[in-house]
């Protein structure tokens, strides 16, 4: 590859894999064959694949799979996920094993709302800038009225307009801060189709608005975006039982609410492990937000602006025991959807809404979190009794069998072997040359 392509886009699919194949890989046929082999047998379906981004030439899977049992509010879900990580739906069912006959899942939803914002530069007298901006206040809702009609009769729509002062960090810089309700939607489009018609309104307007010197008529829009951080969309999830409830094999009951406790504190005031510590709640969350549809990015960007919102980056779950109580709860921003984008298109997050019975935005809240402190649950259990390896590299035993070409009968005796030993990649090799050289 030693010269830039012209045009790449405009080419056929089968020139795109042609020119990818001779340029980019060493076995031209070997790489067609294999993004072929990877196309849905459907061709309406693959249609409906390639549309979805530019450039496509293939499909990438991810293993799709549900994990049953989960009491949520008093209701039975069989919650899907897509993943790749080994034993992360191995541990989130087992959580919902655990909390199911110990009063299952509690949620609450905080609040709904949605933020966005136009940036923009006003060189002059703050004070003009706000009597301006009251006088305007009704003409910018005005304005955005046919595209906030249909939102409106469902009971959604603009929440709020509040001009901000941004000037002691940057000269000149405010903001028309909006709050949004969007009911179902994630709300990206409707959000930025007000937000881009707030900021003509506001330059047209402040064109002619007779207070104004020229330079304070010519204020300059920077950017007109919904936010990703959402800290008032938020839901809470929680689980409770009597601590002589938790006991099982691996540690005696108090013991192990404590020591739960004190690992949760530790992610409470230790970034290096708050870090790792929610990157395990957001193998739940993730996994459910992809499986429906939703923008996982957007998700994950608000939610590690949320654990860093006192100034230091900290858990999302917490932990405490009250009297012969513990306790476990999660709180989290998640602006999610339940109508529009992929969720009437792709086939399968269409099969994961069924599987959760239609669920409004508000239930996928709800559902998302408990996910993740299932899975945060499972995580700290595991990590504060017997050690992450044991679960994970028995999980993981089937990726190295595979990597290794091992056939169903060697899988079926490797399996067996490691029922009771211990998994590591020199012990897996091991076993496996000597069950090649019977
Ligand atoms: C691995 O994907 C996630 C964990 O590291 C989370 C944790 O340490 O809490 C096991």
């Amino acid at each position: 590859m030693n010269a830039p392509v012209e045009g790449f886009s405009k080419l056929s699919k089968a020139q795109k894999i042609d020119w990818i194949a001779k340029n980019c890989t060493t076995d031209a046929k070997a790489t067609k064959q294999l993004l072929e082999r990877y196309w849905n047998t459907d061709e309406a379906v693959q249609k409906l694949h390639d549309e979805f981004i530019e450039n496509t030439l293939s499909n990438y899977y991810l293993p799709f799979a549900v994990a049953p049992n989960f009491l949520i509010d008093g209701e039975l879900r069989t919650i899907p996920m897509a993943i790749e990580e080994s034993s992360v739906v191995a541990a989130a069912s087992k959580a919902a094993k655990f909390w199911l006959t110990r009063g299952g899942f509690k949620t609450e939803i905080l609040g709904t709302e949605k933020v966005g914002q136009v940036h923009f530069i006003f060189k002059g007298d703050s004070k003009k800038l706000s009597a301006f901006f009251n006088e305007i206040h009704a003409e910018l809702l005005k304005s955005v009225s046919a595209i906030t009609e249909n939102m409106k009769k469902r009971g959604g729509g603009i929440n709020a307009i509040e001009l901000r002062d941004w000037t002691h960090k940057i000269e000149g810089y405010f903001q028309l801060h909006c709050t949004f309700e969007t009911l179902d939607a994630m709300g990206a489009n409707f959000i930025n189709s007000c937000l881009e018609q707030f900021a003509i309104t506001l330059k047209e307007k402040a064109s002619i608005y007779p207070n104004f010197t020229e330079e304070e008529r010519n204020l300059e829009v920077v950017m007109s975006i919904l936010s990703n951080y959402v800290p008032n969309c938020l839901v809470k999830a929680e689980v409770s039982c009597p601590i002589s409830e938790l006991g099982d094999n691996d540690m005696a009951a108090r013991e192990f609410a404590e020591k739960f406790v004190r690992a949760v504190d530790i992610a409470n005031v230790e970034p290096f492990r708050a870090v790792t510590h929610n990157k395990g709640i957001m193998n739940g969350i993730d996994a459910v937000v992809l499986a429906t549809g939703n923008d996982f990015r957007a998700v994950e960007a608000g939610i590690h602006a949320y654990a860093a919102k006192n100034g230091q980056y900290s858990s999302l779950t917490h932990a405490a025991i009250e009297g012969d109580r513990f306790k476990f709860w999660i709180e989290i921003p998640l602006a999610l959807g339940t109508v529009g984008g992929l969720t009437t298109l792709h086939p399968l997050v269409k099969l994961a809404l069924e599987i959760l019975q239609h669920p409004s935005a508000k239930e996928l809240m709800r559902i998302v979190a408990v996910a993740g402190l299932a899975q945060n649950f499972a995580a700290v259990k595991s990590l504060v009794t017997t050690g992450i390896q044991k679960g994970h590299m028995k999980m993981h035993l089937l990726n190295m069998l595979n990597q290794m070409g091992a056939t169903e009968e060697e899988k079926a005796q490797m399996v067996d072997y490691f029922k009771h030993n211990t998994v590591s990649n020199a012990s897996v090799k091991e076993a496996m040359e000597k069950i090649r050289a019977k």
